[in-house]
């Protein structure tokens, strides 16, 4: 008989689980048979351990089976896209625009935050969108407009729901089937059939080794492939924020500079790569065709009108971005050299307690690794009512390290695996 102590002591041993042991943990697991401590040493022995590739698509399947699958195939091939999560990521609200506006139909579900890294959801959320949607409603504005950004519903993956708040409360996040079968499962169960991984290496994200993350990435597109998708994964640098500003408000604000501005920054070009990936698989053409595809609905304004088109399906209005002034407290360097480092990680942390806990809409970060500063020069900007910017601004200043020899600027992609 199989018992989750059986199981505990065979991964000790760095043994192999077979498939129906798998079902029996995860199964276990979500009818309350298996404790939260059981799970636990389970989960850490995993991490230390790990789990060979047949336990890894076996874990999705298990977790797949789990709940709902949903059927877009009344859309013909949707497109989607998934970050494995960092900091200033608003890829999503700038590609499904993008990829919308050449006429390919995306379904994005969106979780919430995930600890440091913030979430779809809660950045759409900042135009007054509504992302509780009866299917119909959804199917319709597809329709309409090609793309729409949604909650995932209670019952898509509730294995990996339950599993991942348990990961999350006992640092067992960071291992490579679990991350894989947790993001694999959840966009198998969303029903896309063209999907691009960006799976963030660095300083702000799971993965902070590069060999690993390309680890990652190579097997979730393997998994994907496996279920006849069409999956690429771009690994793409998480060693400082992908945009210039970090929080909810901040980031949505940004994303609409940039589809009025179209200035060239690190996360429009990431967010012209993924788009044009997917474009390209979409109409079975070459990179640079659909790049350039990519760029004329930018250059055009027919993605920022798309975005608005999307947003008012949704209840809700671009305009209340428009001229607004905010106040905000500057956190100038306090000395001279090159941006040798950012702690991303941690000024995502930041970032996020103060806009949880005292109203704050964000900060700008207006130097990225390699640029050169003097004493004095201006780094950040914080949204927050005064005291609290300044109660921050010493905790922000700390995330940044100075070399006073040359630095370069990071690579933006490290590996796009096809
Ligand atoms: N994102 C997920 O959805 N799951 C993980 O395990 C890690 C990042």
């Amino acid at each position: 008989m199989i018992t989750i102590e059986k199981l505990i002591k065979k991964k000790q041993k760095n043994k192999k689980f077979s498939k129906k042991e798998i079902y029996f943990f995860v199964n276990g697991y979500i009818s309350g048979n298996i404790t939260d401590e059981k799970m636990t040493e389970l989960l850490k022995e995993i991490c230390k351990s790990g789990m060979v590739e047949k336990e890894t698509i076996n874990l999705t399947d298990a977790m797949l089976n789990s709940g709902d699958k949903i059927d877009l195939s009344q859309f013909g091939c949707c497109l989607d896209k998934h970050s494995s999560g960092g900091v200033s990521d608003s890829t999503t609200l700038i590609i499904a625009p993008i990829v919308a506006s050449l006429n390919a139909k995306m379904v994005k579900m969106s979780g919430g935050s995930l600890g440091f890294t913030g979430g779809t959801k809660d950045k759409f959320q900042c135009f007054g969108a509504c992302l509780e949607l009866p299917f119909d409603k959804i199917t319709d504005i597809v329709n309409k407009v090609g793309a729409v950004i949604v909650c995932q519903t209670d019952n898509l993956v509730p294995a990996d729901k339950k599993i991942y708040a348990l990961r999350d409360k006992t640092d067992t996040v960071a291992s490579i089937p679990l991350i894989a079968s947790s993001i694999v499962s959840k966009k198998l169960a969303s029903g896309a059939k063209i999907i691009v991984l960006d799976v963030k290496y660095g300083k702000g994200a799971f993965m902070q080794d590069l060999v690993e993350a390309k680890k990652l990435a190579s097997l979730m597109v393997k998994i994907l492939k496996k279920h006849k998708v069409l999956a690429c994964a771009v690994v793409s640098d998480m060693n400082q924020p992908l945009g210039n500003n970090i929080g909810s408000y901040m980031e949505a604000k940004e994303v609409v500079e940039i589809l009025k501005s179209n200035k060239d920054c690190r996360l429009l070009s990431l967010s012209k790569t993924i788009s044009s990936i997917l474009i390209s698989k979409k109409e079975n053409i070459s990179l640079d065709l659909a790049y350039r595809k990519v760029e004329e609905v930018l250059f055009n304004g027919k993605a920022l009108e798309k975005l608005k088109e999307m947003v008012l399906a949704q209840g809700g209005n671009l305009k209340l971005f428009t001229d607004e002034k905010l106040n905000y407290l500057s956190v100038n360097s306090d000395e001279g050299g090159y941006v040798d480092e950012i702690d991303t990680q941690k000024l995502g942390e930041l970032t996020h307690s103060l806009c949880l806990n005292v109203g704050c809409k964000g900060i700008s970060v207006l130097c990225k690794v390699g640029d050169k500063l003097s004493l004095g020069d201006e780094m950040v900007r914080i949204y927050a009512p005064k005291k609290y910017s300044i109660e921050y601004a010493d905790k922000i200043l700390k995330c940044f390290k100075f070399s006073k020899s040359k630095t370069n600027p990071l690579p933006l992609i490290y590996d796009i695996i096809d």
